[in-house]
């Protein structure tokens, strides 16, 4: 009910805002997405900031802390997270805990210490919650008001006490401060200290990554202000102690770490207490020195106000024409961006694992979510922070010896595939990003991922090179002695690899030496090498679905081995589709919508399945038979090839079909993770109606969800428009029937980045059917191979190649160079 009536008034201030008055940050909901699974940090933070306060609950899908499910509990108050991610809770170290005073007149052991049991205290009900950009709050069925708000490396909390608590006594709070994660990943000797004069908490502890191998060291600094210190000690266990001022706990022998930490009571809860709590993975001083610098006076107005207007700085450059639009399309939209600015972290200055001048990022979480349209989004909105991003990328290179596909909390983490980190760079380079990027040093680092296979390659690079060149695929069941990684995902890696040698090989036009240029457009064409152009595919209970042609698994020996194309697709509930040693050949995704995998070379693509008029059919059933599912990240492009097949109309028309119904500004309005800002992403370009093939220059039109959308560009500040003639509010008329670019007529389905950095105008006028517009060959985004059979001239390519060798002669032969 309650959200409904915001909705409506929305709507209605949407009509009535003109552009003086427009704030995008009236558009942002930072609860969208943290019910149901979504996974996203709903807290305090600045735009990539180390320091991310919410309140950390006990709910199954507490990834990103806080999580508005009705079964969740709040457990602290704490000052790190990521967004979105699968895999473990991520972070959540050190959390805050106050009770309003203890029981039986103050009897320091009457109060809960523990995580599990003093989630009792911790209900809440979801009207007593609210966020915004750079603040948080929450009310506790305690009565105890929680609000907070950052800088980039500290978190302010503002703890309001109701004036009395059990046993109807006057508040005497207590706040503990807890050796604790939202993992319960704590190793061996964490300590805390309390200094009873100043109450001031210290305290570091040793922890591991929520997706990846290997620990770090967190250490921090806590701080109160509100009230007189009437006494402070350390608790271990439910049990605790006025007495003792620090202790060094052991992770216990059971696996659950003890719980253990220091707390700090005062005399009164009349005035809020403040405590101001900094991290560092330096050093205590260092989280202290962070503490001081960045919130001396403890003002919490002043600190949020800071970051509520460094958010709209960081929005304003984005602005949609309001007119006519529900206010439910601008909260996605500006709430979608929104989210591609919490993750990855700026971690400058905070890395103790090398000596470096460059910028250090971390929660690349993970890069095969990120390369598809986060980094590419960010490279429009800012180009400066994807330079550091990058930057840090191949500074971890440097110094780790490979190019991440995930990190997180300074450890390596999970590749799900590819070394999708090469799909990054290109598409940074190709953009013609610079921002003292050494690309000399960039181009090594993805030549490494082509061609060196390194012992570990779960965690870094390609495993199955061997293979990989000699046979150009990854084999089902293959014989690798040289590295190590789950022997699984055949399919997807081989598609994977073969997109990350297509991305290398735009790099290596300037950079590589003689013929590497070639060698990785070769290597490019590999997924041809599982395409099995026999291979049908029925449902489960024998159905034919009528296609034919799928890639499948194939032997050392190159014969064929099976998969079911339709396992792993969004009704498959038996494959095991991740990371498992048993999973299937296609990592979390069918061979379906794998299928689709070739960002590179859809004309190709197109001519095996039969054209663009079957290739259309087949890319709709996909989708109409739900065989994919927009919740994962696979799926995204999908939605627009339909532009490679000459028909963008319907790509606008999918497009539609997905967004609103399966986004929608509630707690529960995401499908699937957000994984970072994947799916915000998704969202904000979509509606922005140019989506990018990522790691080309490329971004396919399509109607814009808004008359129009203008993006100024922070470097060039020149702005980028948008606009839709005919503009219709309920979406019948989306179909682009002429445009013109600057003036002139435009009749490319796609345009490049030189849109953004130039400042070009697009302007689209639309109609309810669809029009020749954007069809003919010579509108389709660039491909490897030739665009075949439109106008009706398909005809069968004839037998697809069977390996290697043959697979060169024919290409030779079709003089595809
Ligand atoms: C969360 O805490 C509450 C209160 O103690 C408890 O009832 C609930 O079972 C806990 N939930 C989980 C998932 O542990
Ligand atoms: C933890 O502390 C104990 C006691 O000081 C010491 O014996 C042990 O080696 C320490 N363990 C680690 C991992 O530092
Ligand atoms: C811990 O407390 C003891 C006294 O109980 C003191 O001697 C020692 O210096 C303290 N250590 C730290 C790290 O504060
Ligand atoms: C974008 O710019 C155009 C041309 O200057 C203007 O007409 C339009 O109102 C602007 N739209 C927004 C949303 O600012
Ligand atoms: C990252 O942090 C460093 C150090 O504080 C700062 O100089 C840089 O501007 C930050 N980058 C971004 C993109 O915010
Ligand atoms: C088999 O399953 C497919 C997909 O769910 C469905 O479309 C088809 O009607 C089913 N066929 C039979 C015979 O039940
Ligand atoms: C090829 O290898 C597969 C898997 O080891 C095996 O089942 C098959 O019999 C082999 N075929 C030939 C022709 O060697
Ligand atoms: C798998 O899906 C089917 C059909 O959607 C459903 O009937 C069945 O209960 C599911 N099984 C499990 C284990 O979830
Ligand atoms: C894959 O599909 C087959 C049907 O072809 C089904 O029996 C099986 O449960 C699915 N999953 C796995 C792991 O094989
Ligand atoms: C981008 O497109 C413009 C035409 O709009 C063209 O002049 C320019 O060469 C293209 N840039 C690149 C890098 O392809
Ligand atoms: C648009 O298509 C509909 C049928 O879908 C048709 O009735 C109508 O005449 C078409 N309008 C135009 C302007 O072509
Ligand atoms: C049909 O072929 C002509 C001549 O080759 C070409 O100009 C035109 O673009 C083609 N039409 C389509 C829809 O591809």
């Amino acid at each position: 009910m309650l959200l409904l009536l915001a909705f409506c008034w929305r709507l209605l201030a949407a009509n009535a805002l003109d552009e003086v008055t427009f704030d995008p940050l009236a558009y942002v909901d930072p609860l969208i997405g943290s019910s149901t699974g979504g996974n996203v940090f709903a807290g305090a933070s600045l735009p990539y900031g180390m320091a991310k306060a919410v309140a950390d609950t006990n709910s199954t899908s507490n990834q990103g802390g806080f999580a508005m499910d009705p079964e969740a509990f709040v457990t602290g108050f704490s000052g790190m997270h990521d967004s979105g991610t699968g895999g473990e809770p991520s972070l959540g170290n050190f959390a805050l805990f106050p009770f309003t005073n203890c029981p039986n007149y103050g009897d320091i052991n009457q109060c809960t210490f523990p995580k599990t049991s003093r989630a009792a205290y911790g209900g809440f009900s979801s009207s007593g919650v609210n966020a915004k950009p750079g603040t948080f709050g929450i009310t506790l069925n305690s009565g105890i008001r929680a609000e907070m708000t950052v800088t980039h490396h500290v978190s302010l909390f503002k703890f309001v006490f109701p004036s009395e608590g059990v046993d109807q006594q006057p508040a005497q709070p207590l706040i503990l401060q807890d050796l604790t994660d939202l993992a319960d990943s704590r190793q061996d000797n964490g300590s805390v200290a309390v200094d009873p004069t100043t109450g001031r908490i210290t305290g570091s502890a040793r922890f591991r990554p929520s997706f990846g191998s290997g620990n770090f060291i967190l250490h921090f600094c806590t701080d109160f202000r509100g009230a007189e210190i009437l006494d402070s000690g350390v608790f271990v266990n439910s049990r605790a102690s006025t007495d003792v001022k620090n202790i060094t706990i052991s992770r216990s022998i059971n696996g659950y770490p003890l719980p253990g930490g220091a707390f700090v009571r005062f005399n009164s809860g009349a005035e809020p207490i403040l405590a101001r709590t900094a991290t560092s993975f330096i050093s205590i001083e260092r989280a202290c020195e962070h503490a001081e610098t960045e919130i001396p006076g403890f003002g919490f107005e002043k600190v949020s106000e800071a970051a509520t207007a460094l958010w709209r700085e960081k929005l304003s450059p984005i602005k949609v024409s309001p007119k006519g639009v529900a206010g439910a399309h601008l909260t996605n939209f500006y709430s979608g961006i929104y989210r591609t600015l919490i993750n990855p972290q700026n971690y400058t200055g905070e890395n103790p694992l090398w000596e470096s001048s460059e910028p250090y990022f971390d929660s690349f979480y993970c890069i095969w979510d990120l390369f598809r349209s986060q980094l590419p989004f960010l490279t429009v909105t800012d180009p400066t922070a994807v330079a550091e991003m990058i930057r840090s990328l191949i500074d971890t290179y440097r110094h780790v010896g490979w190019l991440p596909d995930c990190r997180m909390s300074l450890c390596k983490g999970l590749t799900q595939g590819g070394s999708n980190a090469d799909n990054v760079l290109a598409d940074a380079y190709v953009k013609g990003i610079d921002g003292g990027i050494n690309w000399e040093d960039g181009y090594a680092a993805v030549v490494k991922d082509a061609e060196v296979e390194p012992f570990d390659w779960s965690l870094e690079g390609r495993g199955g090179l061997d293979s990989w060149k000699a046979l150009g695929y990854i084999p089902v069941q293959d014989f690798d002695y040289k590295g190590f990684g789950t022997m699984t995902r055949s399919i997807s890696r081989t598609l994977e690899y073969a997109y990350n040698d297509f991305c290398i090989s735009q790099m290596a036009k300037d950079m590589g030496s003689g013929g590497d240029a070639v060698k990785y457009v070769e290597s490019s064409r590999n997924w041809e090498n599982l395409y099995r152009d026999d291979q049908k595919s029925s449902w489960w209970n024998g159905t034919d679905t009528g296609f034919v042609g799928f890639f499948q698994p194939r032997f050392l020996n190159k014969t064929w081995g099976f998969q079911n194309p339709l396992n792993c697709s969004l009704y498959d509930n038996l494959s095991i589709c991740s990371l498992q040693v048993n999973a299937q050949e296609t990592f979390e995704s069918s061979i379906w919508e794998y299928g689709f995998f070739v960002p590179h070379d859809q004309a190709t693509l197109i001519t095996l399945y039969g054209g663009p008029s079957a290739f259309v059919k087949r890319l709709d059933y996909l989708h109409d038979q739900q065989i994919t599912y927009i919740g994962n990240e696979p799926a995204f492009l999908t939605v627009f090839q339909y532009h490679y097949a000459g028909r963008p109309a319907l790509s606008a028309k999918r497009v539609h079909a997905y967004i609103p119904s399966y986004f929608s500004p509630t707690p529960d309005g995401l499908p699937g993770n957000d994984d970072s800002g994947a799916m915000g992403s998704f969202v904000a370009f979509s509606m922005m109606g140019l989506f990018p093939n990522p790691g080309q220059n490329v971004y396919l039109i399509t109607p814009p969800y808004f008359e129009s959308v203008n993006i100024t560009h922070p470097l060039t500040s020149r702005t980028a428009k948008v606009i839709n003639v005919n503009f219709d509010p309920t979406y019948e008329a989306i179909y682009i029937q002429s445009a013109t670019l600057d003036g002139e007529p435009y009749t490319k389905n796609w345009l490049n980045h030189s849109f953004f950095t130039e400042g070009k105008e697009l302007v689209l006028t639309l109609g309810r059917n669809e029009s020749t517009w954007g069809t003919r060959v010579e509108d389709l985004p660039p491909s490897l191979g030739k665009y075949e059979g439109f106008n009706g001239t398909y005809k069968a390519r004839g037998a697809p190649p069977k390996y290697k060798g043959e697979f060169r002669s024919l290409r030779e032969n079709w003089g595809l160079f």
